[in-house]
């Protein structure tokens, strides 16, 4: 090495550790950035890294991995042109970002939809050793919705024939063109072992299309459902329609879920959902009353995976976390909305009645600090009592409580979440009206939108004995009562933690017979 050579090899020295120190300050910078910016970004939910997200799409099974796509709009952080982004997971609560899935083209936008494996082959797409996932969107124009049009929406169908990681659009796409619905969206496909096909089901205005198919390009129209049935404040979305064992019992019986927006339970976007026959062809419903999947306010556009093995046997629904009535304008600023937990659906008999339960999926415990779990002595409240949390972290936890009531149920009882500012949420239940409440009306930030705030409300036949489960995540609880009997999902904006939980109960006094509480670790 000469003179020359040393100099260069200096320059070149002082250059990089220039870099290094300036790299450092950066990443400095950005961890403080991430401080401030990222205060309402849930730990443990599955979020974009940045920009919007809405619907959870396509999401399916194979080779060990859990995909999930999403509506996103990767240049902005309000609702845009749609593309499918993409994430995978091999145990449902950790997540890793892949590259987007599919952009839109000349046919459109790339609205919600699902995935199947195609084992048999029977696209044609891949070979019987090497099955091809297929997804089916809805194409939505928006040059024809700009005129005014009315056939602005379309289904088209793409292929992988690598797990997932790439895409083909299939070239003579639409495979169902607008049938005179303006809208006309958001297919879910599953394969109908009774009859030997492919079966699909898509939201038209005020109802839900069937059709049925043998290779996933053509498609005939077998029937509608639900112009006369259900809820109707708003535009039927996103339908899923699956067969469920009645518990304890070996009979099936059909599963209609059916999201609407607006005209959700408490406002603004909600899931409501169908039991009944299907037969291939026809869905019978056994009521034409709604239900709903949850009845807080922000879980909607829910569907389920396909695809999960058989011996697993589990139907999983995962839905977005937020609600069109402000999900747009909430003051995240890199991102916005997060998925729910993803939850194992199931189906009971409860009074006479079938009952949709939810209950998130039992993966939760790989992140769920079980070693240290603090257990509170069996307490009488009266009044008002705040629990002791033994220095965990209520903003990022998991909560097991069970009350028991005296034959005197007390008027109303409840917790309430709270942070130094006196910022807090409430969910009680009345025994004198049968109702859930969750109030947000002073949880912090609401300035944001004038339909944010509120007093939610479930009806519920609580027995002698309730068992919540609850799950806070910054700016999130999901509230899942008896098992998952009934579900409340909400999100807050509370500009300090929360650092308070306190018990209390109006009237006869009850037992809070159990208090387990647990730190839920960050999936990032
Ligand atoms: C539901 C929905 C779907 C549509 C998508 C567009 O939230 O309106 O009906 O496919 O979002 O992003």
């Amino acid at each position: 090495m000469n003179l020359k050579h040393l100099n260069y090899f200096a320059v070149f020295f002082l250059l990089i550790s220039w870099a290094c120190s300036s790299n450092s300050k950066k990443q400095v910078i950005a961890e403080q950035d991430k401080a401030s910016i990222e205060q309402y970004r849930p730990q443990y939910h599955f979020t974009p890294d940045s920009a919007w997200m809405n619907d959870p799409n396509g999401m399916v099974y194979y080779e060990g991995e859990y995909h999930l796509f999403y509506q996103y709009y990767p240049d902005s952080t309000v609702w845009g042109p749609m593309h499918w982004g993409h994430a995978i997971s091999t145990d449902l609560v950790h997540w890793e970002h892949m590259p987007i899935a599919l952009y839109p083209d000349s046919l459109g936008y790339i609205f919600s939809g699902s995935a199947v494996v195609d084992w048999k082959n029977t696209s044609g797409f891949g070979t019987a050793e090497n099955p091809p996932l297929i997804a089916i969107f809805t194409y939505h124009n928006p040059e024809i919705a700009e005129a005014g049009g009315v056939d602005v929406e379309s289904q088209g169908i793409a292929y992988s024939l690598d797990k997932g990681r790439s895409w083909t659009k299939y070239d003579t796409n639409p495979v169902i063109p607008n049938d005179g619905n303006r809208d006309f969206r958001d297919p879910n496909v599953i394969w109908n072992e009774e009859i030997q096909k492919w079966n699909l089901v898509l939201s038209a205005h005020d109802h839900v299309q069937i059709y049925s198919s043998d290779n996933l390009k053509q498609w005939s129209y077998e029937s509608s459902f639900g112009a006369d049935a259900g809820a109707h404040g708003g535009v039927w979305e996103c339908p899923d329609l699956f067969p469920l064992q009645v518990e304890g019992t070996d009979d099936t019986k059909w599963v209609l879920i059916v999201n609407i927006n607006p005209g959700g339970p408490n406002g603004g976007s909600g899931t409501q959902y169908f039991i009944g026959d299907f037969d291939g062809h026809q869905f019978t419903a056994d009521s034409k009353e709604t239900s709903w999947i949850d009845y807080g306010r922000d879980n909607y556009a829910g569907v389920t995976w396909s695809d999960v093995p058989k011996e697993d046997g589990r139907r999983i629904f995962l839905g977005w976390m937020s609600n069109w009535d402000y999900a747009q304008v909430v003051p995240t600023e890199k991102w916005r909305s997060a998925m729910t937990l993803p939850r194992v659906l199931s189906l009971a008999k409860v009074n006479d009645n079938y009952v949709v339960k939810s209950t998130p999926v039992k993966e939760m415990d790989l992140i769920t600090d079980r070693k240290l779990p603090v257990q509170n002595e069996a307490l009488e409240i009266s009044g008002e009592r705040e629990l002791d949390l033994h220095g965990i972290n209520l903003n990022q936890s998991r909560l097991s409580l069970e009350f028991e009531t005296s034959e005197n149920a007390p008027e109303s009882f409840g917790l309430v979440f709270e942070n130094e500012l006196g910022e807090n949420v409430k969910f009680s239940y009345s025994s004198v009206d049968k109702q859930f409440y969750f109030d947000r009306n002073h949880s912090g930030d609401m300035g944001f939108s004038d339909k944010f705030a509120g007093i939610d409300k479930a009806s519920y036949e609580a027995y002698s004995q309730i068992k919540l489960e609850i799950f806070v995540d910054a700016a999130s609880m999901e509230i899942f009562v008896d098992d998952g009997e009934l579900v409340m999902t909400e999100i807050f904006f509370s500009t300090k933690p929360f650092t308070k939980l306190t018990v209390f109960s109006n009237g006869s006094p009850l037992t809070l017979t159990k208090s387990e509480f647990v730190d839920v670790n960050s999936i990032w």
